[in-house]
């Protein structure tokens, strides 16, 4: 890693099922902070025709502005080749290789995070994708599958190729989502790695990211997801931007606007409302409404019953949620 005085950038992280196209046009649209994003995985598979429903999350009509990387999940070096010229095709500048998915589906099969005890394996798709690959290539790694010492020893390995990003969360496969972030490990795996690296995991406040910042000076990329959506004023808070002058009416817009871009896009209550209760587990808890409210919502059956339960609770308006105590140190 090199150091680096300059400003820094902030990433949204990928959350396959919550940060798809429908969410990141009517989140972009009014929430500020954020300087690019990595989409959420799909498959490398077998590519039929030149517009399968594959990569309809992926297809440039109707994105964002703001610059996104396609992520795949992937094994295989010609199917990862294969599904890229596609994403090329799109205009994509980057793509992301996932080695982090904690699934064991996914895992046990050797893809995501399975692949981070293998040194082996990922030099080799990388020496039959990397020279054959139009994009920039990035990964994103966990720690380790098991234990922190797999990344460490994967290093020498990503080190060898022209990778744009590292991008680390701090945590362990089998860790999922819960748990400290391990940041001696990050900083033992950051120190190994020529290219520029990018910090994962429980971002959650200023105060986090000074501190993090502080202690990993040459980290310029900072990538944020759940806390992120929980409140989704935080990347400019982390920016340090004007604060927006009227939340609630934002909050409010950015849920009308998701839910018909849900209701345009998915056909029946079922698919719509299933997304949208979604998207409320983490949005919801920036209202300042009572949480028999939030359950009303997840409750809701049709839409009508949905439209006023979410009515409801976005009267409350926006509240900051409350965070515990940071637990980053
Ligand atoms: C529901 C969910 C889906 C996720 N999907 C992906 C994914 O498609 N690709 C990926 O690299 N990481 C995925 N992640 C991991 C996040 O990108 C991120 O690394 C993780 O949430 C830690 O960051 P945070 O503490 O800022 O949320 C997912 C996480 C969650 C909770």
């Amino acid at each position: 890693m090199e150091a680096s005085s300059e400003g820094f950038r902030l990433v949204l992280a990928p959350l396959h099922g919550v940060t798809g196209k429908a969410f990141r046009a009517a989140y972009f649209a009014r929430f500020r902070g954020f300087d690019s994003c990595v989409a959420p995985f799909i498959l490398a598979a077998g590519v039929k025709g030149p517009r399968p429903t594959h990569f309809r999350e992926l297809e440039p009509e109707g994105q964002a502005e703001i610059p996104l990387a396609p992520q795949l999940l992937a094994d295989d070096a010609e199917a990862f080749l294969a599904t890229a010229a596609v994403l090329e095709g799109y205009g994509y500048r980057e793509l992301d290789w996932n080695l982090g998915c904690p699934y064991p589906m996914v895992a046990k099969k050797g893809r995501g995070s399975g692949l981070l005890p293998h040194p082996d394996r990922v030099e080799r798709f990388l020496e039959r994708v990397v020279p054959r690959l139009g994009p920039a290539l990035s990964v994103k790694v966990r720690l380790g599958r098991e234990n922190p010492d797999e990344l460490v020893a994967l290093m020498p390995a990503l080190a060898r190729f022209p990778l744009s990003r590292v991008t680390i969360h701090a945590r362990l496969g089998i860790q999922m989502y819960r748990g400290e972030v391990d940041l001696e490990g990050f900083a033992r795996a950051a120190a190994l790695c020529p290219h520029p690296v990018a910090y994962n995991g429980d971002l959650r406040d200023e105060g986090t990211l000074a501190r993090l910042r502080a202690r990993f000076p040459a980290v310029r990329e900072w990538m944020v997801g759940r806390w992120a959506l929980y409140d989704p004023f935080l990347p400019a808070r982390l920016k340090g931007l004007q604060p927006d002058p009227d939340p609630s009416a934002t909050l409010r817009a950015f849920h009308d606007d998701l839910y018909a871009r849900y209701r345009a896009a998915l056909s029946g209550p079922g698919h719509v409302l299933s997304k949208m209760k979604e998207a409320w587990t983490y949005f919801g808890r920036s209202l300042a409404c009572p949480e028999r409210a939030l359950e009303a919502v997840a409750r809701a059956k049709g839409f009508a019953d949905y439209e006023a339960a979410a009515r409801a609770a976005l009267d409350a308006g926006y509240r900051a949620p409350p965070h515990p105590a940071s637990r980053a140190r």
